[in-house]
């Protein structure tokens, strides 16, 4: 089975968040059912200079009135496909914003026209390669099916929601210059409040809709995380499936993690201590006491919660503990951070950046990892977290909810709990939430058990990929029996 996968990030070529883990993973996994997906994402500066040697294949004239050349190539295991078109992706900055932290003021257009390219695709421009599936990922790629469907492209399509939150809100005004017609302007397409919204079009396009959680597909029918669309959503009800996030245990191992400067395993737990000295050294904190180093590697946001941790921090410190945070996301969350280390020179450090050796090295000498996080479709740092022995504290919501065993006393004499949960997500939960690993950190049997539990739990593809290669192979028949 062949599948186009369509995405504007994608591991190790361009990331900002889970999205590039997922999309960069996920085809691995799926190759062991048979299925070869090729991945479609624009050229930004950073993906040409990677793939050099890729070869053209087609050349578009006109996609919405830019010229832009299909290149191919190989990366280990990934196939992909590389959208060269430079008046839209030629340019410093991020995928989505300028190097001034500004949104790219026509991202509309920048990811129409990737969606546009991806319905091409479908509808057979490439002579001999027709996807039997197309996969779209987030609001980004969501106008995909909404093209296919105009073409009278009948390929199946499954559109992944990973962050409600992002959704590619535009004025309607726009829709002749993304070349869609007016009758596309509906409440069961892109309509949406009166502007239209790539993502509504996608869900109401797409044959299947899938979320990275069970708890998230379930909380996005609710007006509290449906931001908007949960009317939407509970329409297609039959048509929504969570499916839980996998990691690639290739990359993140810390038995051959390349960035670590000690490597370990479950029976080697100890060799975290220098790796923990180099961590300390790093991000200048005092090295000559044992307490706890509590770390969050995060996107700096509401959503995030990085503004309870700012407040909750002291918590850790007054305890005996450290802590460090790396990331980058809202100045003002970023100032609440700092001016929380302020108070605390040697026992705090807030680093704004982003680079993967330093996330790494964070999970290779950290005690415990802090996710706070107000929603959380599925979140991958707790799951990097119990895969490096270190514990994470999570808020109870969307896949944190899930993939995290809270180390309640049942759960702790059953010898299954893996972390920390709290709710109600807020400043006080948080803190004692943190209180309770603490206290439990200072009772060192039971917190290398916790540690020890949490680096058994598997978190690998296998089993989601088998659910995504379940939900392809049913949408596949169905379109071969159409009258069933
Ligand atoms: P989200 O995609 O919502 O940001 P996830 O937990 O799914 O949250 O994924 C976050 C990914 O981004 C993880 O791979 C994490 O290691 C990475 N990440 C977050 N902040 C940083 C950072 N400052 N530097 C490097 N990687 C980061
Ligand atoms: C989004 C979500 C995160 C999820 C990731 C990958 O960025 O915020 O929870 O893990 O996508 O699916």
């Amino acid at each position: 089975m062949k599948i186009l996968s369509v995405t504007s990030e994608l591991f190790p070529l361009i990331k900002t968040g889970g999205l590039a883990d997922v999309t960069g993973s996920l085809p691995k996994a799926l190759l062991s059912s048979g299925i070869e997906t090729t991945s479609l994402l624009p050229g930004y500066p950073v993906v040409m200079q990677s793939v050099a040697n890729a070869l053209p294949l087609l050349v578009f004239e006109d996609l919405l009135g830019e010229r832009a050349t299909l290149l191919h190539t190989q990366l280990d295991d990934l196939n992909l496909f590389i959208l060269d078109a430079p008046a839209l992706f030629d340019r410093p900055g991020g995928p989505y914003v300028d190097q001034h932290g500004n949104d790219h003021p026509d991202n509309w257009k920048r990811f129409a026209v990737l969606s546009l390219a991806a319905a091409e695709i479908a509808k057979g421009a490439l002579p001999g390669w027709v996807p039997d599936i197309v996969h779209t990922h987030d609001w980004q790629a969501a106008l995909t099916s909404v093209y296919m469907r105009q073409m009278g492209c009948d390929v199946p399509v499954v559109i992944t929601i990973h962050n409600l939150a992002f959704q590619g809100q535009y004025a309607a005004s726009l829709l002749p210059l993304i070349g869609l017609p007016a009758s596309v302007y509906t409440t069961d397409c892109l309509e949406y409040f009166g502007d239209i919204s790539y993502l509504k079009g996608g869900l109401q396009t797409a044959d299947a809709i899938t979320t990275v959680s069970p708890t998230y597909a379930r909380e996005i029918l609710t007006p509290r995380f449906g931001m908007g669309l949960d009317g939407v959503l509970n329409e297609r009800v039959m048509a929504l499936r969570g499916i839980v996030n996998g990691i690639d245990l290739d990359i993140w191992d810390p038995s051959t993690d390349p960035y670590l400067p000690r490597t370990y395993d479950a029976t080697s737990l100890k060799r975290k201590r220098q790796n923990r000295a180099v961590l300390l050294e790093r991000f200048g904190l005092d090295q000559h006491d044992d307490g706890p180093v509590f770390s969050a590697v995060s996107r700096l946001t509401w959503q995030k919660g990085m503004d309870m941790f700012a407040d909750a921090a002291d918590e850790i410190i007054f305890n005996g503990g450290k802590v460090i945070v790396f990331g980058q996301g809202d100045h003002d969350i970023e100032d609440a951070l700092k001016r929380t280390a302020a108070r605390f020179p040697g026992r705090m450090a807030v680093h704004i950046g982003y680079d993967e050796p330093t996330a790494h090295l964070i999970h290779g000498g950290s005690d415990a990892i802090v996710q706070p996080s107000r929603f959380e479709p599925c979140g991958l740092t707790q799951l990097y977290a119990l895969r490096y022995g270190c514990v994470p504290v999570v808020s109870r919501t969307g896949g944190l909810s899930e993939t995290i065993i809270d180390a309640n006393d049942a759960a702790m004499s059953a010898r299954v709990a893996t972390g920390f949960q709290f709710h109600p997500v807020n400043t006080d939960g948080l803190r004692l939430a943190l209180r309770r690993a603490l206290d439990t950190y200072s009772d060192t049997r039971n917190w290398a058990r916790l540690q020890n539990q949490g680096m058994k739990t598997r978190f690998s593809w296998e089993r989601s990929a088998e659910k995504y290669a379940a939900i392809y192979s049913s949408l596949v028949s169905k379109r071969a029996q159409p009258e069933r």
